[in-house]
């Protein structure tokens, strides 16, 4: 990230607890209940249901302990609060061991249409519900073991893979595209672009293209790839990503089809 964040993540009392603020359980109100009514015919069966298996509260925002309770009862999954940017080595350890790195502050006001970086809101509506979904909870796992497996310079490479999946993923559906990945679920604007916007290209996943494809982190992607069934995650699992990413490495990376950062 270009610049320093103005956000803090908090961290838990000895009891597991984050006290928010009435106005931060607000904003978290605001996000929630602006969000659930965009997402049908645009998030996946699969999220949608997953989502009501969490029941997040709507007034305030969740602690992360009752987060954990509903994922522990279907894959072992919890959530562990850290600060909003670890390095690659805490991701995929945490991400092995099925621990979901989360973030635990909630954007400002001013912030609430949009933030690059990512707040409980993203972290918890986002990425957490899916992690109920076994093939899902197994890719995420395997990703983690192959990330700590991973040579250091394969880093930014398998991060593309968790981009263009976990992130910013699109589902093939017999009613249409929809969206699985936490970063469109989570963003209005998002929700909206992947799916409907003629700008981007969307094509379908092939580990080996994902690998080679670069992404921004602060501008709506300009491409984004699809899966037929969380099967192909899980599928994506048992193979050998180091292997895959040695022959990406050998086809090199794709040009980027977005502008470069301005300075
Ligand atoms: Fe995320």
């Amino acid at each position: 990230m270009g610049k320093l964040s103005t956000y803090t993540s908090k961290t838990p009392n000895a009891k597991g607890f984050i006290p928010y603020s009435e106005e931060e359980n607000r904003v978290w109100h605001e996000l929630i209940s602006t969000q659930i009514p965009m997402l049908p015919g645009r998030a996946c069966d699969d999220y949608v249901r997953a989502l009501q298996l969490m029941d997040f509260p709507h007034d305030r925002i969740p602690q992360l302990h009752e987060v954990n309770e509903v994922l522990m009862d279907y894959t072992g999954w919890s959530v562990k609060a850290v600060p909003a940017l670890i390095d690659f080595t805490s991701f995929f350890q945490l991400l092995a061991t099925r621990q979901f790195p989360a973030a635990t502050f909630i954007r400002r006001r001013e912030d609430i249409s949009y933030l690059q970086e990512p707040d409980v809101f993203h972290e918890v509506f986002g990425h957490t519900p899916l992690l109920t979904d076994y093939r899902f909870a197994a890719f995420s796992e395997a990703y983690g073991k192959a990330g700590l497996a991973a040579n250091k310079r394969d880093h930014a490479m398998l991060a593309r893979l968790f981009w263009f999946t976990v992130e910013f993923g699109l589902l093939r559906t017999p009613d249409g595209l929809r969206s699985y990945g936490a970063g469109i679920v989570s963003s209005p604007g998002e929700l909206i672009y992947a799916l409907e916007s003629e700008i981007p290209a969307r094509q379908q996943l092939d580990p080996l293209e994902v690998l080679r494809t670069p992404y921004r982190i602060d501008i709506y992607q300009t491409v984004y790839f699809i899966i037929n069934s969380f099967d192909d995650l899980f599928d994506l699992a048992q193979q050998d990503l180091i292997a895959l990413i040695t022959r990406a490495r050998k086809l090199g990376i794709h040009a980027p089809t977005f502008p470069a950062k301005a300075a």
